[in-house]
């Protein structure tokens, strides 16, 4: 179980705790479960409108996700991320600090989501 915490700048409460209930939800539908109004647009991983960045909690040593092809691609496109960190994030197995909430699938670890 993850423990989410969502924060804006642009909301009065600007922190929003939330459990991730499986294994197949993504930040963006939990996100749309709970009020948390990210922006979002395809829902598709192609738009880049749902970019969030994504700190690692806790005291575990962060883990690499599984980013597919068309996140890389939006991500380099939107300039959140450099070749060259991207290929370090795959080589030494690192979490992205920026994804796309809707094709971000959160694991057994506490992160803090800007959006
Ligand atoms: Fe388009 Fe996530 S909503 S990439």
């Amino acid at each position: 179980m993850a423990l989410i915490t969502f924060s804006s700048p642009e909301y009065k409460d600007k922190t929003v705790y939330a459990v991730a209930g499986s294994f197949t939800e993504t930040v963006l539908k939990i996100a749309k479960t709970n009020k948390i109004p990210i922006q979002f647009s395809c829902g598709d991983g192609e738009c880049g409108t749902c970019v969030v960045k994504v700190t690692q909690l806790g005291d575990k040593a962060p883990m690499g996700y599984h980013l597919e092809e068309k996140e890389k691609t939006v991500l380099l496109e939107l300039g959140k991320i450099t070749k060259s960190e991207m290929e370090d994030m795959i080589v030494n197995d690192l979490p992205s600090k920026w994804r796309l909430a809707c094709q971000f699938i959160p694991r057994d670890e506490d992160v803090f989501v800007e959006y």
